[in-house]
């Protein structure tokens, strides 16, 4: 069965999950347009993680992805997460703040409780896909037995054949220019893999469809990947500067006037592509102390861009992008669809 049949869309072009930024509306008008719409639900509360997908269910009967953060989770660091907060106290004193004393693990783990995995099975999307790491046995068995198409990201080739092991339907490749965090979760060392050499190396070694991810923003980049043997491409960033993406004002503002990216983990703890701020510009020196761990690290970024969001200042946003964020077009989310589609078909 090709990869169009499994996922019962008429184009091979998934929106790339983003949380955050992705919504109802986003995903049901590229759904409703014959590509994959998504959720990217990994910051989500159960609550508001079902609400979103009732809300997508009834704007579109086409199918739609949930996604979910698979990361193993760190346990409290309290040494480090005070050595981080401490280095970033003269940041948040600039807008008379002091440091949380105490730093959260904002985001649990798909792996850490069973609730996701039965808000998937109650609610029977069409695809599930995951982010830094691959489910535990039973849940890919469960929600196998529920017909839900699995999907996990690969930055190289190991986390592909990890992924083909565990028995997931489809790998993402994603490639090093890919907008928001890479999915890397095998590696103490980042190969930094380009998107069209981790398609062709994948394909040489799975024989699993391959969805090629990072930097794509137009149909000719689009077909070129699916020409190196992907069978459908992923668009994020194609997809923030979109009406009903949830992109804030100044996020969107910065993807036109400062469209230069970097890798950083200074915000989440993670490597990360965004549009360069006072993170990459100002934190990311060398003498800064280790990161604090994901997501605790994050805990801490999302205070200190809130204070600095009251003081006017926007450079501690997470504006994920990726590196062709120079390309990007302000379109309709259906207008984009249809664009890279006839894009696609004359080149
Ligand atoms: C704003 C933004 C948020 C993202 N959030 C997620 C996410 O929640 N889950 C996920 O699997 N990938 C996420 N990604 C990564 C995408 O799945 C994909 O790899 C990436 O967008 C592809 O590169 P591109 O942005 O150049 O198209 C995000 C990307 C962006 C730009």
């Amino acid at each position: 069965m090709s990869l169009l049949e499994q996922l019962g869309i008429k184009h091979p072009i998934l929106l790339a999950p983003m949380a955050g930024v992705s919504t109802p509306l986003l995903a049901a008008e590229v759904s409703n347009q014959g590509a994959l719409g998504a959720l990217g639900l990994g910051a989500n509360t159960l609550d508001s993680a079902l609400q979103q997908i009732q809300e997508t269910q009834a704007l579109t009967p086409h199918p739609f992805q949930l996604n979910f953060f698979c990361h193993e989770s760190t346990a409290l660091n309290t040494e480090s997460n005070t050595l981080w907060s401490q280095h970033l106290a003269a940041e948040f004193k600039k807008f008379g703040a002091n440091p949380p004393t105490e730093l959260k693990c904002i985001y649990p783990s798909f792996k850490d409780n069973d609730d996701f995995l039965n808000l998937c099975l109650d609610t029977q999307p069409k695809a599930v896909s995951f982010h830094f790491g691959i489910p535990h046995q039973y849940q890919i068995q469960k929600l196998k037995q529920a017909g839900i198409i699995t999907l996990v990201s690969a930055t190289n080739l190991a986390e592909a054949l990890a992924i083909e092991e565990a028995g997931i339907d489809i790998i993402v490749a994603q490639g090093i220019e890919a907008g928001g965090h890479r999915g890397i979760f095998n590696a103490q060392i980042d190969g930094a893999i380009k998107t069209s050499d981790l398609v062709t190396l994948i394909k040489k070694h799975s024989s699993l469809p391959v969805v090629a991810a990072g930097g794509i923003m137009n149909g000719q980049q689009a077909k070129a990947m699916l020409n190196l043997g992907a069978d459908a491409v992923q668009l994020g960033t194609a997809f923030v500067q979109c009406k009903t993406s949830n992109a804030n004002v100044a996020y969107r503002k910065a993807l036109f006037d400062h469209p230069l990216t970097q890798i950083t983990s200074s915000i989440s703890g993670r490597p990360a592509r965004g549009i360069i701020n006072h993170w990459q510009a100002r934190i990311d020196q060398p003498d800064r102390p280790h990161v604090a761990a994901y997501p605790y690290a994050y805990d801490l970024a999302k205070q200190l861009n809130a204070f600095a969001v009251q003081h006017g200042d926007t450079g501690f946003g997470a504006f994920w992008a990726g590196s062709n964020v120079g390309q990007i077009r302000e379109l309709e989310a259906q207008d984009l669809v249809n664009q890279l589609v006839v894009e696609m078909n004359h080149s």
